[in-house]
């Protein structure tokens, strides 16, 4: 999606998560599971779930008005507010727009990215090629998921997966050489949607009482076929964006991964020959956050001390869609 140009830098992080803390034995009390299964076959050990009355943009403005804080940069000075999210407040107005209002960010552009759990990456590259192109100066990005409501608590096999939160990150063009986000690539293939998608609640299926009672507006995913397109299509996207960058693997300071799998990230490890000291994982804690799961996971390894200046951190996820997306950032 970009390449560099000039040096846009990342000048803040900020994340949130909900409260309610939601273990995997109070998950055994909803469907037939148990905390060993979920643990062993996932690496998740609780999740956390918005309050009814959390939507969305609000779980995106508290990462948001974290990211800014930690950034020093006038909120008047934002340009350009991308959401990455595929669960909205609402079909429209964009859950970007309700930020922008909530966040009282008077001058700036705002849109929604819906790539799943690859939204994050996307709306980095997406902001990072519009900050290069002159246009825009200073962009809030920030990945957020209220999963929870499209959850199906008749099915083991999805519910136990997921979880709530948001991360955001300020981006800035700025006057440094050879440091920032050095290229970010995204790839997509929706040949099979299937495979991972809430049918109904589209055009497609819009709202009826037929589709309600026929489930059709959870998450229904085919876990077995996922796990297998995502390691190969993260381990391409980080082989892809390396190559094309001209780094080698050993290079790599920190991985941060999406969220989905222990097991998924194990095998990426092993497949990019890179120990696991050098990945950060909160999944333990959080479960599979969607497109908030890259931008919590950037913000708690920084804000953790694990990323100092020079470092050179790979950023990679995949989700729905199938999308998928990789990104090179050499911290200023
Ligand atoms: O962001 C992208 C989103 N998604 C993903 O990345 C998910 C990728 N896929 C996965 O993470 C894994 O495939 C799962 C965790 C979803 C499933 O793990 P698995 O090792 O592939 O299990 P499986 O689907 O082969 O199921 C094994 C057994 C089945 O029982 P039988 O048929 O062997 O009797 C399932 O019914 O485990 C059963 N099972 C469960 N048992 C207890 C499935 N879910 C559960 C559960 N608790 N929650």
């Amino acid at each position: 999606m970009s390449s560099q140009k000039q040096s846009v830098i990342i000048l803040g992080t900020g994340s949130y998560v909900p409260d309610n803390i939601v273990t995997n034995d109070d998950m055994a009390k909803m469907v037939e599971t148990s905390d060993e299964w979920i643990r062993t076959r996932t690496g998740i050990r609780e999740r956390r779930f918005a309050a009814d009355d959390e939507a969305t943009s609000d779980m995106a403005c508290k990462a948001g008005q974290r990211a800014i804080e930690a950034s020093g940069v006038d909120r008047s000075d934002i340009d350009l507010i991308i959401v990455a999210t595929m669960t909205p407040d609402m079909p429209f107005p964009s859950t970007a727009c309700l930020v922008q209002s909530k966040l009282q960010l008077p001058n700036v552009c705002a849109f929604d990215v819906q790539a799943a759990c690859s939204g994050f990456v996307y709306a980095l590259g997406i902001a990072s090629s519009m900050l290069q192109s002159g246009n825009f100066n200073k962009a809030l990005i920030i990945g957020a998921e209220k999963t929870s409501p499209i959850l199906d608590f008749k099915d083991r096999t999805t519910c136990v997966l997921f979880g709530d939160g948001a991360g955001a990150a300020v981006l800035s063009r700025e006057e440094i050489e050879g440091a920032g986000i050095l290229g970010t690539i995204g790839g997509a293939d929706g040949s099979d949607p299937s495979v991972l998608q809430q049918p109904g609640g589209g055009s497609a299926i819009p709202a009826s009482v037929e589709s309600i009672q026929a489930r059709q507006h959870f998450l229904k995913m085919n876990g077995k076929e996922i796990f297998k397109q995502a390691v190969r299509v993260m381990g391409q996207a980080s082989a892809d964006i390396l190559e094309k960058l001209g780094y080698e693997t050993s290079a790599i300071d920190l991985v941060v991964p999406h969220q989905a799998n222990m097991r998924i990230i194990e095998s990426l490890a092993k497949r990019m020959e890179i120990p696991m000291e050098k990945f950060h994982n909160n999944l333990d804690r959080y479960g599979n956050t969607s497109a908030a799961s890259v931008g919590i996971a950037l913000d708690e390894a920084y804000r953790a001390g694990r990323i100092q200046s020079g470092d050179v951190i790979l950023l990679v996820a995949f989700g729905a869609g199938l999308t998928w997306a990789s990104s090179l950032i050499k911290w200023q």
